[in-house]
């Protein structure tokens, strides 16, 4: 089938402000949005620009804004957006971060609020004298299942109208990811985590919208994972 794909360009260097490339592209209904974005890049102007890297929902590199939706543009299938009446498909960059060209926008922001709340296990004391690792009952594993699904993408955090208005909010991404460890029964720096998520940036910047929730890929329950640290620190109880 044919569609009209609408893609947002913008090349920095050229142009004064973003505009709509509109391309005809010949599409399968099982083709990923992905497929119609190499078409262009490949065959019909190769200007374009977007960002991707494995191609099967894994690497998290390639999350835009499908018809007003952030996705990843490898896992959405044209069958499920094209309708009958309308063969017109949007993509644009994910919104809150700036545009380097095209679909391609600058994740560091991002990822120094992913930095920020130290997403990485933290324990000084001594390994079991044994040798072994430092076990976990399948209760405490499941504790933190969640968090660490997540891929990094950014389509939660650039969904979220708190980090639109205020990009110093660390966004529900960085919650995740201290959530992934502060719940960790074998870490030991819930402590610090908790207070960078207890600053004005932290998560009562969260206003429970959920667009978080709904637009992650890994469909991680994100708003639930936000309150539960809201909680934690309301209580002063990691439970
Ligand atoms: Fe992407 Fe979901 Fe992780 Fe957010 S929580 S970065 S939407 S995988
Ligand atoms: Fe934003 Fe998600 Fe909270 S969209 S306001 S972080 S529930
Ligand atoms: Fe890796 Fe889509 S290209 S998740």
């Amino acid at each position: 089938m044919k569609i009209k794909l609408k893609i947002k360009r913008f090349n920095p260097e050229k142009d004064s402000k973003p505009w709509w490339g509109e391309y005809e592209v010949d599409v399968e209904p099982t083709d990923r949005v992905l497929d119609a974005l190499h078409q262009v890049k490949w065959f019909q102007d190769g200007t374009f620009n977007l960002r991707r890297s494995c191609a099967h929902g894994v690497c998290g590199s390639d999350a835009v804004r499908i018809n007003g939706q952030n996705k990843l543009a490898c896992k959405v299938l044209m069958q499920d957006i094209v309708k009958k009446d309308d063969d017109t498909v949007t993509v644009e960059p994910i919104l809150g971060l700036k545009v380097i060209k095209d679909l391609i926008v600058d994740m560091e922001p991002f990822f120094a609020h992913y930095r920020s709340v130290m997403p990485f296990f933290v324990n000084d004391e001594p390994a079991p004298a044994d040798g072994r690792e430092r076990l976990q009952s399948i209760v405490d594993r499941e504790r933190y299942d969640q968090g660490t699904k997540c891929i990094l993408c950014a389509a939660c955090t650039t969904s979220c109208p708190s980090f639109w208005s205020n990009e110093e909010y660390v966004g529900p991404a960085a919650v995740v990811q201290a959530h992934r460890f502060i719940f960790d029964s074998r870490d030991r720096a819930a402590a610090e985590r908790l207070e960078v998520l207890n600053q004005q940036r932290g998560v009562w910047r969260c206003r429970t919208a959920f667009n978080c929730t709904n637009a992650c890929p890994r469909e991680i329950p994100i708003t639930q994972l936000i309150g539960e640290i809201k909680q934690t620190l309301a209580t002063g109880e990691i439970k």
